[in-house]
């Protein structure tokens, strides 16, 4: 694209979103890596490709159509049509998502308060469409926050509010304080966004006690929580996982998000969406959030494809709906490259130092795909662009991740894509990276 080229539109005359560095962060993303692509990258959050198996989602086809047959005695040339006609809006596996958060996540869900989408992105756009319903509407957001839910919150015209985090994943005083400022600015917050497992980017868990206080909160506050969730079931520690937040919701204070891009494909691009919160309506009745969202879904994807729905509903059904089951090796594979990092960056920057390492400092998580790393000066785009360009790393900016133009001086590492050879090789480019770079600005 060239600035003499004659033009047709400007962009200030579209979707003021459209500009916007919420929305420009991840094709700037891609860019660097698709100009760098001998890089390692320590940036991409995508599942590892070696688990992909192509032969596998043939089979996946196969069993969901068979138990359309069987199990749900569809005659023939009904199951073929679930499979390969327009279907229903709020999707065709929705009994076996239910099915699934009762096995795993101790979740009692009424298949019809479940809306199947176009990945967990869909999802939070018909959530945040939703509730946007006048100008005064914010929603708050515990910060860093997830670069795909404040994308979606511009395009509807909703306002995010940042939640600092504190050291439990949410800090409560914060999250009242910001609740009390909205309102006395005669603004509306609609919901508060977060992710209590093994959060994009931070890596942060909140713990069941803070989860109860939190519920509590919102309870007293009479605020929506939107529970997104894509990185649960990687846990590194033995032992049980905290419960989810609507699995402790006895108020249907929880829109719970969900994912399958992580735990079965992502090119499936399948989500969905729990909304078991009870909507009057107009002629007196009421009616789940559910099927509000799947009235406006009915105006964006029309449904989503039953052909990607029935490869995850396949997967399910061939592990007895447990994605943790059907995760094992995927999650040893991710805990063994978290422990790997962690460990590579201790041996990089041993604590106790002098120089550059003493400065130098990381999240330990307990699980999910990312590290922050926290480093002596600002990270940058330019910095990004450089460290591809003659170091040969990737990783992504933590700025991008704050809706501000603050300067950070941290950077996300992910280990979800790479080999532990990868995440050497990497590291000691990050080193060498961070090394020249605080000896440059020394001086
Ligand atoms: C926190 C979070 N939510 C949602 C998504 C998007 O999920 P999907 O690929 O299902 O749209 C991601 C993807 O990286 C994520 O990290």
């Amino acid at each position: 694209m060239s600035a003499a080229e004659p033009v047709d539109l400007t962009v200030a005359d579209l979707h003021p979103a459209l500009g916007d560095p919420a929305l420009t962060s991840m094709n700037f993303l891609n860019e660097v890596s698709e100009r760098y692509p001998a890089a390692v990258s320590l940036a991409a959050g995508r599942p590892y490709e070696e688990f992909f198996d192509l032969a596998a989602v043939h089979r996946h086809l196969d069993t969901f159509h068979r138990h359309l047959v069987d199990d749900l005695g569809h005659p023939p040339e009904q199951a073929r049509r679930v499979l390969l006609q327009y279907g229903r809006t709020k999707g065709i596996v929705h009994h076996l998502i239910a099915r699934n958060l009762a096995v795993d996540e101790g979740i009692a869900v009424d298949p019809q308060d479940v809306v199947v989408t176009v990945g967990c992105q869909e999802a939070m756009f018909l959530v945040l469409r939703a509730l946007r319903a006048g100008p005064t509407d914010v929603l708050l957001a515990v910060a860093p926050t997830y670069v795909g839910l404040t994308g979606a919150a511009r395009l509807v015209d909703l306002p995010v509010w940042p939640v600092a985090p504190g050291s439990s994943g949410v800090d409560l005083t914060d999250l009242a304080d910001q609740l009390h400022r909205a309102r006395s600015a005669g603004l509306r917050p609609r919901a508060c966004y977060l992710m209590p497992d093994f959060a994009n980017p931070s890596g942060v868990s909140i713990d069941t006690a803070h989860r109860r206080r939190l519920l509590e909160l919102a309870t007293q506050e009479d605020l929506l929580l939107l529970e997104d969730n894509p990185y649960g079931l990687f846990h590194s520690e033995d032992g049980p996982r905290p419960p989810t937040l609507k699995a402790m919701d006895s108020g249907r204070r929880v829109v719970y998000l969900g994912s399958f891009a992580k735990t079965v494909l992502p090119g499936a691009r399948v989500g969905y969406v729990v909304a078991d919160q009870r909507v009057a309506l107009p002629d007196g009745r009421v009616g789940p959030l559910a099927d509000q969202l799947a009235m406006i879904k009915s105006m964006v994807t029309v449904n989503t494809s039953p052909i990607a729905q029935a490869v995850i509903g396949g997967r399910l059904l061939e592990h007895g709906c447990s994605l943790v089951a059907a995760n094992t090796r995927e999650r040893s594979a991710y805990t063994r490259n978290l422990r790997h990092l962690v460990a590579g960056l201790t041996r990089r920057f041993p604590p106790g130092e002098d120089g550059a390492a003493a400065a130098v400092r990381w999240t330990v998580p307990a699980g999910g795909f990312f590290v922050v790393v926290t480093v002596p000066f600002p990270v940058d785009d330019a910095l990004l662009d450089r460290s591809a360009r003659d170091y040969g790393v990737l990783w992504t900016p933590m700025a991008h991740f704050y809706d501000d133009s603050l300067p950070v001086h941290a950077l996300r590492l992910s280990v979800s894509a790479v080999t532990p050879e990868q995440i050497d090789v990497g590291l000691d480019r990050l080193a060498a990276l961070i090394t020249d770079e605080v000896a440059r600005r020394a001086g």
